[in-house]
């Protein structure tokens, strides 16, 4: 999988919209089309390609000088389990630690627990929710 930084300003940009709005919105019932989308040209989008094609996303949000909170986490359905999430994750690691963060942070849907726990995040805190469904906060030092 090629690993870019996506400028929101280019077609790749729509091509991650497609994949958070397909599989991170639609099976709730919403629509990024309803939400401040702002910070969505501070952050840092990052995304996998195959085929020249988005098929994995993340989004990096800086909170401190330290700190620096992963979201919009999304795989294509149909190549979920094939280790793609994991490779993005461990590549925005490298990009947060070259820009000086020591501290990853993220609300993980319960869901996909199982999938940072793989990669040594740790639950802090109880259970809430966001977008409507259970959540837990995950932080890693890297
Ligand atoms: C969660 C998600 C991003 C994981 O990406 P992925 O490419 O399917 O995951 P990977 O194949 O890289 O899996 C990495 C590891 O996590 C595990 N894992 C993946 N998804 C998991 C899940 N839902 N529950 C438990 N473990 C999971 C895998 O078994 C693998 O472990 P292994 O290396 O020991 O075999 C992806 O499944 C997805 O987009 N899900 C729907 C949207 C979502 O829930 N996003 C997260 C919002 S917080």
């Amino acid at each position: 999988m090629e690993i870019v930084v996506v400028d929101p300003h280019t077609d790749l940009y729509q091509q991650v919209f497609d994949l958070r709005e397909e599989v991170l919105r639609k099976p709730l019932g919403m629509s990024l089309l309803n939400e401040d989308l702002s910070r969505d040209y501070t952050d840092t989008i990052m995304a996998g390609l195959l085929d020249g094609k988005v098929v994995a996303c993340l989004m990096l949000h800086p909170k401190s000088a330290e700190t620096v909170q992963l979201r919009q986490m999304a795989v294509y359905d149909h190549l979920q389990g094939r280790g793609l999430g994991r490779e993005l994750v461990a590549a925005a690691e490298r990009l947060a630690t070259d820009r000086g963060y020591t501290k990853m942070i993220l609300h993980a849907r319960q869901v996909a627990l199982g999938f940072y726990k793989s990669m040594n995040y740790t639950v802090v805190g109880d259970e809430f929710a966001e977008v409507g469904i259970p959540h837990y906060a995950m932080e890693k030092v890297l």
